[in-house]
């Protein structure tokens, strides 16, 4: 131990002084960075809020702990580009709250699921994964299908996303329950729902009109992952913005 050192391990106040200024140091380090996060998350066209049923699905999946199975971020990889498409940007989860990137899969990444099935193989395989998928070992949420799908506070979730970030403007809330039944019926007046949330998937889900379960949330929410940003149109370049 050299002698300077001694002397800062005998004297508290020049210990307690010395401490203080590493910390500070290591904590510039750490939180300097963070001010210029808005600019390090590039903004990619086409990423959007969740509309109000894809949020109801979400919540579902959280609920469910279905990342405790299926990551949702595609990695820079060749393996992982050829099987699942491109690779995940912070961009499309700008809006997660919380991510659901995962660190484990037991079943595929679901980055980019949406538009891969119909609905109703979904359907089939929420109900019972080995109807469709003969050795599969997701377990069955057949539940799901029975279960109406509560949307009564849906709008209370917009508002709180609102309140840490997600732009959510006071026609999506307004309008969040009926968008909700919009979204589950082909035959309703959608426009202001697609307005609102491009790209959204309109459609009657488990293939039973009328009232919305928990099978319509989810499948929604499947339906519309990854499906936001047109690769095609996505240059390097852009991504940069
Ligand atoms: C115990 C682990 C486990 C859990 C929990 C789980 N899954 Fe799976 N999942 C799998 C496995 C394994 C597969 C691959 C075999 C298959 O298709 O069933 C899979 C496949 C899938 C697929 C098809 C993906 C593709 O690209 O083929 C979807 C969609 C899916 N799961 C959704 C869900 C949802 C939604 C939940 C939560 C409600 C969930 N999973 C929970 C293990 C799991």
């Amino acid at each position: 131990m050299s002698f300077n050192h001694a002397i800062i391990e005998k004297n508290a106040i020049i210990l307690a002084v010395c401490t203080l200024i590493t910390v500070a140091i290591g904590g510039l380090v750490q939180i300097v960075p963070l001010f210029t996060i808005e600019q390090t998350i590039e903004r990619v066209d086409g990423v959007r809020p969740y509309s109000p049923l894809e949020l109801a699905g979400r919540n579902i999946y959280v609920r469910e702990g279905c990342y405790v199975c299926h990551s949702q971020q595609i990695r820079p990889f060749r393996d992982e580009i050829e099987r699942y498409g491109h690779y995940s940007l912070a961009a499309e989860s700008m809006y997660d709250h919380p991510f659901q990137w995962g660190s484990k899969r037991n079943g595929p990444d679901l980055a980019r699921v949406g538009g891969k099935y119909s609905d109703a193989w979904h359907k089939a395989h929420m109900i019972d994964p080995r109807a469709v998928v003969p050795e599969s070992i997701m377990p069955a949420y057949a539940f799901m299908a029975d279960r109406p799908l509560d949307y009564s506070d849906i709008d209370a979730h917009l508002r709180t996303l609102k309140l840490i970030g997600v732009p959510y403007t006071d026609e999506m809330i307004a309008n969040a329950r009926a968008d909700v039944e919009a979204q589950k019926n082909p035959d309703a007046d959608t426009s202001g729902l697609l307005k609102r949330y491009p790209r959204a998937v309109v459609s009657s889900f488990d293939g039973e009109p009328g009232k919305v379960t928990e099978l319509d949330a989810v499948i929604a929410y499947l339906q519309m992952l990854g499906t936001l940003v047109d690769f095609r149109n996505v240059k390097p370049e852009q991504l940069r913005q």
